[in-house]
Formats: structure tokens, C-alpha cells, sequence
């Protein structure tokens, strides 16, 4: 009995010291793009990430949402989304997906918590707009 609760508390301490969770802000705008071309998550076991549309157009004008994915499949997740069409906000779908904001319109905004355990070393990931035109320039890297 005394060894199990020496390793639940041990693990609750490991826990503890492991488990971080970092805000990140990322702002989005009228111009067609995001305030940041890096997210880094060195050091976070989660990180918290709003996604905000700092500017005034809306959604059917100058959407814009937040995905992040291996480079490898951007493409793909950004043809399914422009295939789901405005109706379904470009939706990037679940398929290789690994964290998606919803679509927002200007002054609104979106969060979502993700696992840093999902991005494997030696992957590349990117984040990137799927509102249909947006990815060559609404673009950026995920560090590990
Ligand atoms: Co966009």
C-alpha cells in the first residue's frame, strides 16, 4: 500500500512540473493576414491558442481560421475545405487536422487547446487560413 501511494504522488509531482500550458495570441486582419509567422511550443505540453480577427470585414469577405497540420497534408485539407464551401465555413474537416479554429469574421474570435504530444520530431507542421486564396499568404510555421 505505502509503494502505490508513493508512486501516485510521485507521479502527481511529475506531473505537476511537466504539465504546462501556454497562452497564444494570434491576431488576424482586413489584409488578408496574421500577425505572426511562427508559433513556437518549445517547453508547453498544451498550448491555448485564440485566434483573433482584429479587423471589420465579414466572415463571407475576409474569413479566417487558424489549422494546424503536417506541411504535408496542407494541401489536401485545403482542397476538402474549399470544397465544403462558405456554407460550411470552409471547414478543413478532421481528416490529418490536427487543431482548427472555427472560421471568424472581423471582431470575433476563437480558441482551442492542443496536445504538443501530437507533433512528432523530425514532421514538419504549418498552420495556415483555409478561407479559399488565403493559405499562400495566411501561412506560418509550428516549432516543436
Ligand atoms: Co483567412
Amino acid at each position: 500500500m505505502k509503494l502505490i501511494i508513493g508512486f501516485l504522488a510521485s507521479t502527481l509531482i511529475a506531473g505537476a512540473s511537466y504539465a504546462k500550458t501556454c497562452d497564444v495570441a494570434v491576431d488576424a486582419t482586413d489584409a488578408m493576414s496574421y500577425n505572426t509567422k511562427v508559433i513556437a511550443t518549445a517547453g508547453c505540453s498544451e498550448i491555448k491558442l485564440t485566434l483573433k480577427h482584429a479587423g471589420k470585414l465579414p466572415k463571407a469577405a475576409m474569413g479566417h481560421n487558424l489549422v494546424i497540420a503536417a506541411e504535408a497534408d496542407m494541401k489536401n485539407i485545403i482542397a476538402a475545405a474549399t470544397k465544403s464551401g462558405f456554407a460550411k465555413d470552409y471547414s478543413p474537416g478532421t481528416e490529418h487536422v490536427i487543431a482548427a479554429t472555427k472560421m471568424v469574421g472581423g471582431g470575433e474570435s476563437d480558441t482551442f487547446t492542443m496536445s504538443t504530444s501530437k507533433l512528432k520530431k523530425g514532421t514538419k507542421y504549418k498552420f495556415f487560413c483555409t478561407f479559399p486564396g488565403h493559405s499562400s499568404i495566411m501561412v506560418g510555421d509550428v516549432s516543436l
